[in-house]
């Protein structure tokens, strides 16, 4: 799985530890190299990786994705564009988390929606 967005990456831990292969990104250095030692310190076995959703390159290599997840991205116009424009790329399951971000109303809008718990959403192309 993939984790875009991913900043702490509690996400990306939590399904590791379960025994997913997981891929977590950011493109702030800073929450990369924290995860990378959080997971470290913790015996967990993830990759984290550096990457930019306006050059997604690295995640495009290795699509399809069998789930992609990402929290409290669309705080940002610029957000919820740029992940329209990619997530249907990286195929697969899609499921975003959102605490009810300003963009998050039009962002869902493009999308066939179901809610699997509060705040968190399972995303279908309609
Ligand atoms: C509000 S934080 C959420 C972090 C984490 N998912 C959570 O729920 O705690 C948004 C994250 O998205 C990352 N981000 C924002 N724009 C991005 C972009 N264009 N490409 C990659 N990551 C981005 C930020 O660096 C940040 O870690």
């Amino acid at each position: 799985m993939l984790e875009l967005g991913a900043g702490l990456g509690l996400p990306s831990l939590t399904a590791a530890l379960r025994g997913a292969s997981v891929l977590a990104t950011d493109w702030a250095d800073d929450a990369v190299a924290l995860l990378r030692a959080n997971a470290k310190r913790n015996s967990i076995r993830l990759r984290v990786k550096r990457v930019r959703w306006d050059d997604p390159e690295p995640l495009l290599r290795e699509a399809p994705w069998q789930l992609v997840l990402g929290a409290d991205l669309l705080y940002e116009e610029r957000n919820a564009a740029q992940l329209l424009e990619l997530l249907p790329r990286l195929g697969g399951e899609i499921v975003i988390a959102d605490p009810g971000r300003p963009f998050a109303k039009s962002f869902f809008e493009q999308w066939e929606v179901e809610t699997l718990a509060d705040g968190v959403y399972q995303l279908r192309l309609p």
